[in-house]
């Protein structure tokens, strides 16, 4: 099966995520001058035309769990490291409430992985991976699918059991452990021959396995580089310790299709007991290959693939999600020998904004499945294509994952539109809100549409931000007065709310609107930071835009862990705010931001006096 893909010009480069951003300031303690930032999105004119399903047809159902074995040979296992590798993306720290959000929405989407974080990074990691085990780990669909709760660990005692005492409380929960086997990484980083690495490798599989974990996954870090025989070895000698998943990562993104699908041959191929477990792929994007390198490796016989929403992750991300997905819902059957997933595609867009906003880390236009213009068609010819057929540009629907666009419905938002309008509209864009999210939607929506004759879908996304993917709060935004100009000294008066409803006013002056009113906000808050990088974007054109803000924050005094390489890392704290006046964005940008270090903080001492938690940070 693998040698026809290798002359085979079905694996290309898929272009992929790249952050996309005005950034007009960074590394400084004030911000930018007002006149300098606002910088309008072109107006856009978009043809879009739905069509119902995609011929690869309806979703088959998911084969029973067994860790080292699928009953079904065509289906491939997702196994999501959004919570861990796409949280090692800098300035992409979420808190626990934000990544159990995550991970409901991950198993929305019917990921049957969910890697959850490095439980051994810090106290802050382990707890959120056991709460994600606990609530996500154990909602048990009617379908009897539930999500496996993976944590990562070193090849270390004091790493597995960290993993282990997060992940255990899950209905199926697995530790991924991982130990270097490249020549360049086994001399410079470890120090350790390639006896020793396959003695760790060995006992440490066997160690996660006498804890009681009968779900156990073993990556060769850096596999992309190693000696073939050497894998062969090591890769053998786990599986004899209990191995049920081998991981195969091209950990610095270096491989062609043609060669990381060969590789995973030649695993499959010469790997003793390798008929007992589950082949995983996991492929960084620093040539821009991950999508593409990941489907070479499910058609040469890899059964597990390891990606991210919207392909975040170190450096230039990992393979993400909705690309390999789409890519085997869409040609799967055709040209990958039946390959299938158990994704429910619809949820793709939603997970995608979630994880945008939670993240810090924007999409850009034209990332492929969920990028803003994915289904646009601007120029005249394949306007008129898509009118005559869809199918002439487009190969995918849009509502096969989750977007209904185009005014299917012909509402137009105003002043006296209703919560059931701006439900469907929001429907439409991809964004499932209800409850109290949308009632809070609903106040701030009719504040802006009060002032703006339309209200046009880029403001309600400025919104849903703004009100929605926000942290818990501690502090909010009463009200804020600024002056400024040519004549005096700038000045602010800020007027906050704190979690008991108390309110706190101060003033300050400093360099401009925003840096007074940051300073103001300081003064209440008392809460030290450095303000790493401000930027603020009209997100429609007039003068009567709404102006989004994001800003990025690192506290003085904590917040840092270790990563995977065991480097030490210093949390940085994203924050967006929206409003019609740019200094009230502001604001509330870099109170989000506060609220998140300070939700950090809040979860730390409930942890520590439950006594919640071995690991140290
Ligand atoms: O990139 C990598 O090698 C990893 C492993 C820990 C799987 O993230």
């Amino acid at each position: 099966m693998a040698a026809s893909l290798f002359g085979s010009p079905n694996f290309t480069s898929v272009s992929h995520f790249n952050q996309t951003r005005f950034l007009l300031y960074s590394n400084k303690n004030s911000p930018p001058a007002i006149h300098r930032s606002l910088k309008s999105t072109p107006p856009r004119f978009a043809v879009i035309v739905c069509y119902s399903s995609s011929s690869s047809g309806g979703r088959r159902s998911r084969p029973e769990y067994i860790p080292n074995r699928i009953p079904d040979p065509h289906y491939v296992r997702i196994f999501d490291t959004t919570l861990r590798d796409g949280e090692q993306s800098p300035g992409a720290t979420m808190t626990s409430k934000e990544k159990l959000d995550i991970a409901r929405q991950l198993s929305k989407l019917g990921v049957d992985i969910i890697e959850a974080g490095f439980p051994a990074a810090s106290k802050d990691d382990l707890d959120a991976v056991k709460i994600i085990a606990q609530e996500v780990g154990n909602a048990v669909d009617e379908n009897g699918y539930v999500p496996v709760i993976c944590g990562l660990a070193r090849c270390n005692k004091r790493d597995i059991d960290a993993a282990w005492e997060a992940v255990k409380y899950a209905k199926r929960p697995r530790i991924h452990t991982f130990i270097a086997t490249s020549e360049i990484h086994m001399k410079y980083k470890l120090r350790k021959t390639k006896g020793e690495v396959i003695e760790t490798a060995r006992s440490m599989v066997r160690y996660a396995r006498s804890l009681g974990c009968v779900d156990v996954e073993f990556s060769p870090e850096d596999a992309g580089r190693s000696d073939r025989e050497f894998l062969y070895q090591i890769l053998g000698e786990v599986i004899k310790a209990g191995a049920t998943t081998l991981n195969i990562p091209d950990t610095v993104g270096y491989t062609l299709p043609i060669e990381f699908g060969q590789l995973i041959a030649d695993i499959k191929a010469n790997t003793p007991g390798i008929e007992n477990v589950i082949i995983s792929t996991h492929c960084q994007n620093d040539l821009g290959l991950s999508t593409a390198n990941t489907l070479a490796g499910a058609y040469a016989g890899a059964r597990q693939v390891e990606v991210t929403v919207n392909g975040i992750g170190e450096r230039a991300g990992n393979a993400s999600l909705e690309e390999v997905v789409m890519a085997l819902k869409c040609r799967g059957e055709q040209v990958l020998g039946g390959l299938y997933t158990g994704i429910n595609t619809q949820h793709i867009v939603m997970s995608s904004k979630m994880v945008e906003e939670y993240s810090g880390l924007h999409v850009q236009p034209h990332k492929a499945i969920v990028g803003a213009n994915a289904f646009a068609h601007e120029s005249g010819i394949h306007q008129d294509g898509m009118l005559k057929h869809k199918n002439t540009y487009e190969i995918i629907s849009p509502e096969d994952i989750g977007l209904y666009r185009a005014n299917e419905s012909g509402i137009v938002l105003g002043k006296l539109s209703g919560r059931h309008a701006l439900r469907s509209r929001l429907l439409e864009l991809g964004y499932d809100i209800d409850g109290k999210q949308l009632d809070d939607l609903f106040w701030r929506f009719k504040a802006v549409a009060e002032k703006k004759k339309t209200t046009t879908d880029d403001d309600l996304i400025a919104l849903v931000s703004d009100v929605v993917f926000q942290p818990q709060v501690v502090w909010k935004l009463g009200d804020v007065q600024v002056t400024c100009g040519t004549l005096g000294l700038p000045m602010a008066t800020v007027r906050l709310i704190d979690a008991e409803g108390e309110e706190h006013i101060a003033c300050a002056n400093g360099t401009g609107p925003v840096d007074s009113a940051y300073k103001a906000v300081d003064s209440i808050v008392q809460v030290p930071v450095t303000l790493l990088e401000y930027s603020l974007n009209a997100v429609t054109e007039g003068i009567d835009a709404i102006a989004t803000t994001r800003v990025l924050i690192r506290g003085e005094n904590n917040h840092t862990s270790t990563n995977a390489s065991g480097e030490t890392i210093h949390r940085t704290f994203s924050g967006t705010g929206a409003g019609m006046d740019i200094v009230v964005s502001s604001v509330r940008a870099y109170i989000n931001a506060l609220n998140k270090i300070l939700g950090f903080n809040i979860q730390h001492e409930v942890m520590a006096k439950a006594g919640n938690s071995r690991v140290s940070s």
